[in-house]
Protein backbone atom coordinates (compact mmCIF):
# COMPACT_ATOMS: atom_id res chain seq x y z
CA UNK A 1 0.00 0.00 0.00
CA UNK A 2 1.13 3.66 -0.79
CA UNK A 3 1.84 5.65 2.30
CA UNK A 4 0.06 8.12 3.26
CA UNK A 5 1.79 11.17 4.33
CA UNK A 6 -0.77 13.91 5.97
CA UNK A 7 0.49 17.45 6.97
CA UNK A 8 0.50 16.29 10.74
CA UNK A 9 3.63 14.07 9.98
CA UNK A 10 5.46 16.82 8.29
CA UNK A 11 7.87 16.79 11.29
CA UNK A 12 9.14 13.78 10.71
CA UNK A 13 10.24 14.14 6.79
CA UNK A 14 12.10 17.37 7.32
CA UNK A 15 14.37 17.79 4.21
CA UNK A 16 12.33 14.61 2.69
CA UNK A 17 10.62 14.17 -0.61
CA UNK A 18 6.69 14.08 0.05
CA UNK A 19 3.81 13.63 -1.79
CA UNK A 20 0.49 15.10 -0.05
CA UNK A 21 -3.23 14.97 -1.38
CA UNK A 22 -6.08 17.81 -0.04
CA UNK A 23 -7.70 20.57 -1.19
CA UNK A 24 -6.99 24.68 -2.05
CA UNK A 25 -7.57 26.51 0.98
CA UNK A 26 -6.16 29.18 -0.69
CA UNK A 27 -3.61 30.77 -3.11
CA UNK A 28 -1.59 33.86 -3.91
CA UNK A 29 0.39 34.91 -6.66
CA UNK A 30 3.59 36.76 -7.32
CA UNK A 31 4.90 36.95 -10.50
CA UNK A 32 7.42 33.79 -11.39
CA UNK A 33 5.69 32.16 -8.14
CA UNK A 34 1.84 30.28 -7.00
CA UNK A 35 1.65 29.84 -3.32
CA UNK A 36 -1.10 27.04 -2.74
CA UNK A 37 -2.35 26.90 0.79
CA UNK A 38 -3.08 22.80 0.90
CA UNK A 39 -5.08 21.73 3.57
CA UNK A 40 -5.82 17.79 4.37
CA UNK A 41 -7.85 17.98 7.65
CA UNK A 42 -4.87 17.20 9.40
CA UNK A 43 -3.24 21.44 8.82
CA UNK A 44 -2.73 23.69 6.64
CA UNK A 45 0.44 23.81 4.65
CA UNK A 46 1.75 26.67 2.28
CA UNK A 47 3.38 25.14 -0.88
CA UNK A 48 5.89 27.12 -3.34
CA UNK A 49 5.49 26.47 -6.57
CA UNK A 50 8.57 28.21 -8.69
CA UNK A 51 8.31 28.69 -12.51
CA UNK A 52 11.97 28.06 -12.69
CA UNK A 53 11.72 24.43 -10.70
CA UNK A 54 8.68 22.64 -12.65
CA UNK A 55 7.38 22.21 -16.11
CA UNK A 56 5.74 24.18 -18.10
CA UNK A 57 2.14 22.11 -17.57
CA UNK A 58 2.95 22.04 -13.38
CA UNK A 59 2.96 25.48 -13.79
CA UNK A 60 -0.07 26.08 -15.46
CA UNK A 61 -1.92 23.08 -13.59
CA UNK A 62 -1.18 25.17 -10.00
CA UNK A 63 -1.71 28.25 -11.91
CA UNK A 64 -5.45 27.03 -12.67
CA UNK A 65 -6.19 25.46 -9.78
CA UNK A 66 -9.37 27.30 -7.33
CA UNK A 67 -10.95 27.19 -4.50
CA UNK A 68 -11.81 23.81 -2.89
CA UNK A 69 -10.02 21.99 -5.96
CA UNK A 70 -8.35 19.06 -5.12
CA UNK A 71 -4.84 18.08 -5.42
CA UNK A 72 -1.87 16.53 -5.44
CA UNK A 73 1.29 17.92 -4.56
CA UNK A 74 4.97 16.84 -4.05
CA UNK A 75 7.88 18.55 -3.10
CA UNK A 76 10.89 19.00 -0.70
CA UNK A 77 9.29 19.27 2.96
CA UNK A 78 11.24 22.46 4.59
CA UNK A 79 11.07 23.76 8.22
CA UNK A 80 9.70 27.43 8.28
CA UNK A 81 8.99 28.78 11.47
CA UNK A 82 7.07 32.04 10.04
CA UNK A 83 4.40 30.13 7.54
CA UNK A 84 1.53 28.51 8.88
CA UNK A 85 1.96 25.36 10.49
CA UNK A 86 5.67 25.95 10.80
CA UNK A 87 6.41 23.79 7.30
CA UNK A 88 6.30 25.10 3.51
CA UNK A 89 7.03 22.43 0.69
CA UNK A 90 8.74 23.69 -2.06
CA UNK A 91 6.67 21.66 -5.25
CA UNK A 92 7.93 19.91 -8.31
CA UNK A 93 4.71 18.48 -9.04
CA UNK A 94 1.01 19.15 -8.72
CA UNK A 95 -1.52 17.18 -9.79
CA UNK A 96 -5.25 17.99 -10.30
CA UNK A 97 -7.50 15.55 -8.73
CA UNK A 98 -11.21 17.13 -8.66
CA UNK A 99 -12.10 20.68 -10.11
CA UNK A 100 -13.90 23.21 -8.17
CA UNK A 101 -15.66 26.02 -9.55
CA UNK A 102 -17.39 29.03 -7.75
CA UNK A 103 -17.18 27.54 -4.33
CA UNK A 104 -20.17 28.50 -2.72
CA UNK A 105 -17.99 30.13 0.86
CA UNK A 106 -15.74 32.22 -0.15
CA UNK A 107 -13.37 34.47 2.64
CA UNK A 108 -16.07 37.13 2.28
CA UNK A 109 -18.60 37.16 5.13
CA UNK A 110 -22.16 34.87 4.69
CA UNK A 111 -25.31 35.19 6.71
CA UNK A 112 -25.64 32.35 9.08
CA UNK A 113 -28.98 31.17 6.93
CA UNK A 114 -26.95 30.26 3.89
CA UNK A 115 -23.89 29.31 5.84
CA UNK A 116 -26.21 26.73 7.43
CA UNK A 117 -28.13 26.02 4.11
CA UNK A 118 -24.57 24.67 3.04
CA UNK A 119 -23.54 23.19 6.33
CA UNK A 120 -22.24 20.47 4.25
CA UNK A 121 -19.41 22.77 2.28
CA UNK A 122 -18.84 24.92 5.31
CA UNK A 123 -17.70 22.53 7.53
CA UNK A 124 -14.79 22.72 5.14
CA UNK A 125 -13.80 26.27 6.97
CA UNK A 126 -11.23 26.82 9.08
CA UNK A 127 -13.23 27.91 12.29
CA UNK A 128 -15.66 24.42 11.75
CA UNK A 129 -12.70 22.29 11.09
CA UNK A 130 -11.31 23.20 14.44
CA UNK A 131 -14.73 22.81 16.09
CA UNK A 132 -14.92 19.40 15.07
CA UNK A 133 -11.95 18.52 16.49
CA UNK A 134 -12.48 19.97 20.10
CA UNK A 135 -16.04 18.35 19.69
CA UNK A 136 -14.24 15.09 18.92
CA UNK A 137 -11.30 15.47 21.68
CA UNK A 138 -14.19 16.31 24.37
CA UNK A 139 -15.78 12.66 23.49
CA UNK A 140 -12.47 11.04 23.82
CA UNK A 141 -11.91 13.03 27.03
CA UNK A 142 -15.52 12.12 28.56
CA UNK A 143 -14.72 8.21 27.90
CA UNK A 144 -11.07 8.78 29.12
CA UNK A 145 -12.89 10.32 32.48
CA UNK A 146 -15.20 7.34 32.63
CA UNK A 147 -13.43 4.07 31.65
CA UNK A 148 -10.36 5.31 33.80
CA UNK A 149 -12.60 5.43 37.08
CA UNK A 150 -14.32 1.73 36.38
CA UNK A 151 -17.39 2.80 34.63
CA UNK A 152 -19.00 0.52 31.97
CA UNK A 153 -20.52 1.59 29.00
CA UNK A 154 -23.93 1.13 28.89
CA UNK A 155 -25.71 1.71 25.35
CA UNK A 156 -29.79 2.45 26.33
CA UNK A 157 -32.42 2.17 23.50
CA UNK A 158 -33.11 5.24 21.50
CA UNK A 159 -36.77 4.01 20.60
CA UNK A 160 -38.95 3.69 23.77
CA UNK A 161 -42.44 3.21 25.13
CA UNK A 162 -42.74 6.48 27.26
CA UNK A 163 -40.98 10.00 28.17
CA UNK A 164 -38.43 10.50 30.19
CA UNK A 165 -38.42 13.86 30.79
CA UNK A 166 -42.05 14.98 30.53
CA UNK A 167 -44.65 14.59 27.65
CA UNK A 168 -44.18 18.36 25.68
CA UNK A 169 -41.41 17.35 23.50
CA UNK A 170 -41.40 14.03 22.54
CA UNK A 171 -41.10 13.05 19.26
CA UNK A 172 -44.04 10.10 18.38
CA UNK A 173 -43.44 7.42 15.72
CA UNK A 174 -45.71 4.30 14.32
CA UNK A 175 -44.41 1.23 16.45
CA UNK A 176 -45.93 -1.53 14.46
CA UNK A 177 -48.92 -3.00 15.91
CA UNK A 178 -47.79 -1.94 19.56
CA UNK A 179 -49.04 1.14 18.95
CA UNK A 180 -47.26 4.87 19.60
CA UNK A 181 -42.99 4.65 20.47
CA UNK A 182 -41.03 7.84 21.15
CA UNK A 183 -37.64 8.63 20.54
CA UNK A 184 -35.38 9.00 23.88
CA UNK A 185 -35.08 12.28 25.61
CA UNK A 186 -32.61 10.57 28.00
CA UNK A 187 -31.02 6.98 28.58
CA UNK A 188 -30.78 7.74 32.52
CA UNK A 189 -34.43 5.01 33.06
CA UNK A 190 -31.89 2.25 31.44
CA UNK A 191 -28.96 3.49 33.34
CA UNK A 192 -30.81 3.17 36.46
CA UNK A 193 -31.06 -0.59 35.80
CA UNK A 194 -27.95 -0.73 34.15
CA UNK A 195 -26.10 0.65 37.87
CA UNK A 196 -27.91 -2.05 39.82
CA UNK A 197 -26.01 -4.62 37.40
CA UNK A 198 -22.72 -3.40 37.15
CA UNK A 199 -22.45 -0.20 40.19
CA UNK A 200 -21.09 2.61 37.77
CA UNK A 201 -22.41 2.72 34.35
CA UNK A 202 -22.53 5.64 31.53
CA UNK A 203 -24.47 6.52 28.44
CA UNK A 204 -23.38 8.06 25.93
CA UNK A 205 -25.53 8.76 22.68
CA UNK A 206 -27.99 11.28 20.59
CA UNK A 207 -31.27 12.20 22.38
CA UNK A 208 -34.69 14.15 21.22
CA UNK A 209 -36.33 16.54 22.04
CA UNK A 210 -39.49 17.97 20.18
CA UNK A 211 -38.17 21.70 21.69
CA UNK A 212 -41.09 24.62 20.36
CA UNK A 213 -38.50 27.20 21.30
CA UNK A 214 -36.31 29.14 18.85
CA UNK A 215 -33.23 29.60 21.35
CA UNK A 216 -29.91 29.28 20.73
CA UNK A 217 -29.20 26.51 23.52
CA UNK A 218 -31.90 24.05 22.02
CA UNK A 219 -31.31 21.32 19.53
CA UNK A 220 -33.94 18.77 18.63
CA UNK A 221 -31.35 16.26 18.63
CA UNK A 222 -28.22 16.28 20.95
CA UNK A 223 -25.93 13.98 22.42
CA UNK A 224 -25.86 13.58 25.98
CA UNK A 225 -23.39 11.67 28.10
CA UNK A 226 -24.78 10.05 31.51
CA UNK A 227 -23.32 8.53 34.30
CA UNK A 228 -25.33 6.54 36.53
CA UNK A 229 -24.18 5.25 40.06
CA UNK A 230 -24.75 2.94 42.81
CA UNK A 231 -25.14 3.89 46.09
CA UNK A 232 -23.93 7.70 45.27
CA UNK A 233 -25.78 10.33 46.92
CA UNK A 234 -26.03 14.25 45.73
CA UNK A 235 -23.11 15.01 47.44
CA UNK A 236 -21.29 12.29 45.97
CA UNK A 237 -23.01 13.51 42.27
CA UNK A 238 -21.70 16.75 42.92
CA UNK A 239 -18.46 15.76 43.30
CA UNK A 240 -17.98 13.30 40.26
CA UNK A 241 -19.63 16.13 38.27
CA UNK A 242 -16.80 18.95 39.22
CA UNK A 243 -13.89 16.17 38.86
CA UNK A 244 -15.58 15.46 35.38
CA UNK A 245 -15.66 19.05 34.06
CA UNK A 246 -12.64 19.90 35.25
CA UNK A 247 -11.02 17.41 33.64
CA UNK A 248 -12.93 17.81 30.36
CA UNK A 249 -11.74 21.77 30.66
CA UNK A 250 -8.06 21.09 31.45
CA UNK A 251 -7.61 18.31 29.09
CA UNK A 252 -8.90 20.74 26.07
CA UNK A 253 -6.92 23.63 27.06
CA UNK A 254 -3.53 21.66 27.27
CA UNK A 255 -4.43 19.46 23.81
CA UNK A 256 -6.10 21.57 21.92
CA UNK A 257 -4.28 25.06 22.04
CA UNK A 258 -3.88 25.65 18.75
CA UNK A 259 -7.40 25.19 17.42
CA UNK A 260 -8.56 26.97 20.67
CA UNK A 261 -6.41 29.99 19.19
CA UNK A 262 -7.87 29.84 15.73
CA UNK A 263 -11.03 30.11 17.10
CA UNK A 264 -9.78 33.53 19.23
CA UNK A 265 -11.54 31.77 22.40
CA UNK A 266 -10.20 33.69 25.59
CA UNK A 267 -8.38 30.38 27.36
CA UNK A 268 -7.95 32.76 30.74
CA UNK A 269 -11.62 32.29 31.51
CA UNK A 270 -11.17 28.64 31.17
CA UNK A 271 -7.78 28.12 33.33
CA UNK A 272 -10.14 28.87 35.63
CA UNK A 273 -12.35 26.03 35.83
CA UNK A 274 -10.31 24.04 38.79
CA UNK A 275 -12.42 22.24 41.80
CA UNK A 276 -13.61 23.15 43.87
CA UNK A 277 -17.13 25.00 42.35
CA UNK A 278 -19.35 26.68 44.21
CA UNK A 279 -22.29 25.00 45.47
CA UNK A 280 -25.42 27.29 46.06
CA UNK A 281 -29.04 26.14 46.78
CA UNK A 282 -32.06 27.43 44.45
CA UNK A 283 -32.95 29.15 47.78
CA UNK A 284 -29.45 31.33 47.63
CA UNK A 285 -29.78 31.76 44.17
CA UNK A 286 -33.29 33.27 44.41
CA UNK A 287 -31.80 35.53 46.61
CA UNK A 288 -29.19 36.92 44.19
CA UNK A 289 -31.38 37.20 41.87
CA UNK A 290 -33.56 39.49 44.56
CA UNK A 291 -30.13 41.36 44.90
CA UNK A 292 -30.10 41.97 41.31
CA UNK A 293 -33.02 43.61 40.99
CA UNK A 294 -34.80 40.43 39.64
CA UNK A 295 -38.58 40.39 40.73
CA UNK A 296 -38.74 36.25 41.21
CA UNK A 297 -41.22 34.00 42.73
CA UNK A 298 -39.95 30.97 44.74
CA UNK A 299 -40.55 27.85 42.78
CA UNK A 300 -40.27 28.89 39.04
CA UNK A 301 -37.59 27.64 37.19
CA UNK A 302 -34.88 30.28 36.11
CA UNK A 303 -34.95 31.54 32.85
CA UNK A 304 -31.62 31.95 30.64
CA UNK A 305 -31.43 35.64 31.58
CA UNK A 306 -31.75 34.43 35.46
CA UNK A 307 -29.06 31.81 34.85
CA UNK A 308 -26.93 34.30 33.81
CA UNK A 309 -26.97 36.15 36.27
CA UNK A 310 -26.31 33.58 38.69
CA UNK A 311 -23.41 32.66 37.08
CA UNK A 312 -22.09 35.68 36.55
CA UNK A 313 -21.35 35.81 40.50
CA UNK A 314 -18.88 33.19 39.86
CA UNK A 315 -15.38 32.72 38.07
CA UNK A 316 -15.89 28.81 37.06
CA UNK A 317 -19.14 26.68 37.08
CA UNK A 318 -22.09 26.92 40.02
CA UNK A 319 -23.70 23.85 40.99
CA UNK A 320 -27.16 24.79 42.15
CA UNK A 321 -29.23 22.14 44.09
CA UNK A 322 -32.57 21.63 45.64
CA UNK A 323 -34.69 22.65 42.94
CA UNK A 324 -38.45 22.95 44.40
CA UNK A 325 -39.59 19.59 43.80
CA UNK A 326 -42.70 20.83 41.41
CA UNK A 327 -40.41 22.14 38.32
CA UNK A 328 -38.33 18.39 38.40
CA UNK A 329 -38.87 15.50 37.15
CA UNK A 330 -40.87 12.58 39.02
CA UNK A 331 -38.01 10.45 39.25
CA UNK A 332 -35.59 12.77 41.51
CA UNK A 333 -35.66 12.00 45.15
CA UNK A 334 -37.51 14.56 47.47
CA UNK A 335 -34.98 15.96 50.55
CA UNK A 336 -36.00 14.13 53.05
CA UNK A 337 -35.31 17.11 55.88
CA UNK A 338 -37.54 19.53 53.24
CA UNK A 339 -40.09 17.50 50.74
CA UNK A 340 -40.89 20.64 48.94
CA UNK A 341 -37.06 20.76 47.50
CA UNK A 342 -35.61 17.60 45.28
CA UNK A 343 -32.20 15.98 45.53
CA UNK A 344 -31.70 17.69 41.95
CA UNK A 345 -28.14 20.01 41.14
CA UNK A 346 -27.74 21.72 37.69
CA UNK A 347 -24.20 22.74 36.76
CA UNK A 348 -24.34 26.55 35.27
CA UNK A 349 -21.75 27.16 33.43
CA UNK A 350 -19.64 30.60 33.33
CA UNK A 351 -20.06 33.05 30.22
CA UNK A 352 -23.37 33.23 30.15
CA UNK A 353 -23.92 29.67 28.42
CA UNK A 354 -26.11 28.35 30.97
CA UNK A 355 -27.01 24.85 32.35
CA UNK A 356 -24.26 22.19 30.88
CA UNK A 357 -25.78 18.97 33.65
CA UNK A 358 -28.72 18.41 34.92
CA UNK A 359 -28.24 16.10 37.65
CA UNK A 360 -29.86 14.41 40.87
CA UNK A 361 -30.29 11.35 43.53
CA UNK A 362 -33.22 9.23 42.51
CA UNK A 363 -36.17 8.27 44.36
CA UNK A 364 -35.82 4.77 45.47
CA UNK A 365 -38.54 4.12 47.55
CA UNK A 366 -41.36 2.18 45.80
CA UNK A 367 -44.22 3.92 47.67
CA UNK A 368 -42.82 7.43 46.81
CA UNK A 369 -41.80 6.86 43.31
CA UNK A 370 -45.45 4.87 43.15
CA UNK A 371 -47.04 8.35 44.36
CA UNK A 372 -44.72 10.78 42.08
CA UNK A 373 -46.07 8.53 38.92
CA UNK A 374 -49.84 9.11 39.70
CA UNK A 375 -48.66 12.85 40.37
CA UNK A 376 -47.55 13.17 37.16
CA UNK A 377 -50.32 11.05 35.52
CA UNK A 378 -47.89 8.65 33.83
CA UNK A 379 -48.91 5.34 32.99
CA UNK A 380 -47.75 3.00 35.66
CA UNK A 381 -47.81 0.08 33.48
CA UNK A 382 -45.17 1.43 31.54
CA UNK A 383 -43.04 1.69 34.21
CA UNK A 384 -43.46 -1.60 35.87
CA UNK A 385 -39.81 -2.28 34.91
CA UNK A 386 -38.29 0.25 36.80
CA UNK A 387 -39.92 0.01 39.97
CA UNK A 388 -38.72 -3.26 39.73
CA UNK A 389 -35.36 -1.56 40.50
CA UNK A 390 -37.26 -0.41 43.90
CA UNK A 391 -38.35 -4.01 44.17
CA UNK A 392 -35.66 -6.09 44.06
CA UNK A 393 -32.56 -4.48 46.03
CA UNK A 394 -33.30 -0.81 45.88
CA UNK A 395 -30.23 0.96 46.83
CA UNK A 396 -29.37 4.97 47.10
CA UNK A 397 -28.37 6.06 43.16
CA UNK A 398 -27.76 9.09 41.21
CA UNK A 399 -26.50 10.40 38.24
CA UNK A 400 -26.47 13.45 35.88
CA UNK A 401 -26.94 14.24 32.33
CA UNK A 402 -24.05 16.57 30.35
CA UNK A 403 -25.46 18.00 27.52
CA UNK A 404 -22.14 17.61 24.45
CA UNK A 405 -23.08 20.34 22.16
CA UNK A 406 -23.89 23.01 25.11
CA UNK A 407 -20.07 21.80 26.80
CA UNK A 408 -18.75 22.82 23.06
CA UNK A 409 -20.28 25.39 22.52
CA UNK A 410 -18.96 26.79 25.80
CA UNK A 411 -15.54 25.70 25.49
CA UNK A 412 -15.50 26.90 21.91
CA UNK A 413 -16.94 29.93 22.88
CA UNK A 414 -19.34 29.86 20.30
CA UNK A 415 -22.76 31.94 20.10
CA UNK A 416 -25.00 29.36 19.15
CA UNK A 417 -24.72 25.48 19.42
CA UNK A 418 -25.84 25.06 15.42
CA UNK A 419 -21.80 25.01 14.79
CA UNK A 420 -21.12 22.22 17.87
CA UNK A 421 -22.75 19.39 16.07
CA UNK A 422 -21.92 18.51 12.39
CA UNK A 423 -25.27 18.71 10.89
CA UNK A 424 -27.76 20.92 13.60
CA UNK A 425 -31.44 19.79 14.28
CA UNK A 426 -33.53 22.36 14.94
CA UNK A 427 -37.69 23.29 15.28
CA UNK A 428 -36.69 25.15 11.50
CA UNK A 429 -34.11 22.92 10.23
CA UNK A 430 -33.85 19.38 9.50
CA UNK A 431 -31.63 19.55 5.92
CA UNK A 432 -28.78 19.19 4.86
O1 LIG B 1 -31.48 18.49 32.41
P1 LIG B 1 -31.81 17.39 31.46
O2 LIG B 1 -33.15 17.41 30.82
O3 LIG B 1 -31.58 16.05 32.30
C1 LIG B 1 -31.84 14.79 31.88
O4 LIG B 1 -32.19 14.46 30.78
C2 LIG B 1 -31.52 13.77 32.95
N1 LIG B 1 -32.19 12.51 32.57
C3 LIG B 1 -30.05 13.60 33.06
C4 LIG B 1 -29.65 12.61 34.12
O5 LIG B 1 -29.79 12.89 35.30
N2 LIG B 1 -29.16 11.45 33.72
O6 LIG B 1 -30.71 17.33 30.31
C5 LIG B 1 -29.35 17.18 30.63
C6 LIG B 1 -28.50 18.11 29.80
C7 LIG B 1 -28.79 19.59 30.04
O7 LIG B 1 -28.14 20.08 31.17
C8 LIG B 1 -28.26 20.19 28.75
O8 LIG B 1 -26.85 20.31 28.81
C9 LIG B 1 -28.60 19.13 27.72
O9 LIG B 1 -28.76 17.92 28.41
N3 LIG B 1 -29.83 19.46 26.98
C10 LIG B 1 -29.85 19.96 25.73
N4 LIG B 1 -28.87 20.27 24.87
C11 LIG B 1 -29.22 20.74 23.66
N5 LIG B 1 -30.49 20.91 23.25
C12 LIG B 1 -31.51 20.61 24.08
N6 LIG B 1 -32.76 20.75 23.65
C13 LIG B 1 -31.21 20.11 25.39
N7 LIG B 1 -31.96 19.71 26.44
C14 LIG B 1 -31.09 19.32 27.40
MG1 LIG C 1 -32.27 20.27 33.03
Amino acid sequence: MEKKITISDLSDYVGQDVTLKGWLYNKRSSGKVKFLILRDGTGYLQCIVFKGNVSEDVFKVADSLTQEASFEITGKVKREERAVGGFELDATDVKLIGESHDFPITPKEHGVEFLIDNRHLWLRSKRQVSIMKIRHRIVKAIRDFFDEKGFTLFDPPIITPNACEGTSTLFELDYFDLGKGYLTQSGQLYAEAGALALGKVYTFGPTFRAEKSKTRRHLTEFWMVEPEMAFYDLNDDMDLAEEFLEYIVQTILKEKKEDLAILERDTSKLEKVVRPFPRVSYDDAVEILKNNGVDFEWGNDFGAADETIISNQFDRPVMVHRYPSEIKAFYMKRDPENPKVALAVDVLAPEGYGEIIGGSQREDDLNLLLERIKQHDLPQSFFEWYLDLRRYGSVPHSGFGLGLERTVSWICGLEHLREAIPFPRMIYRNTP
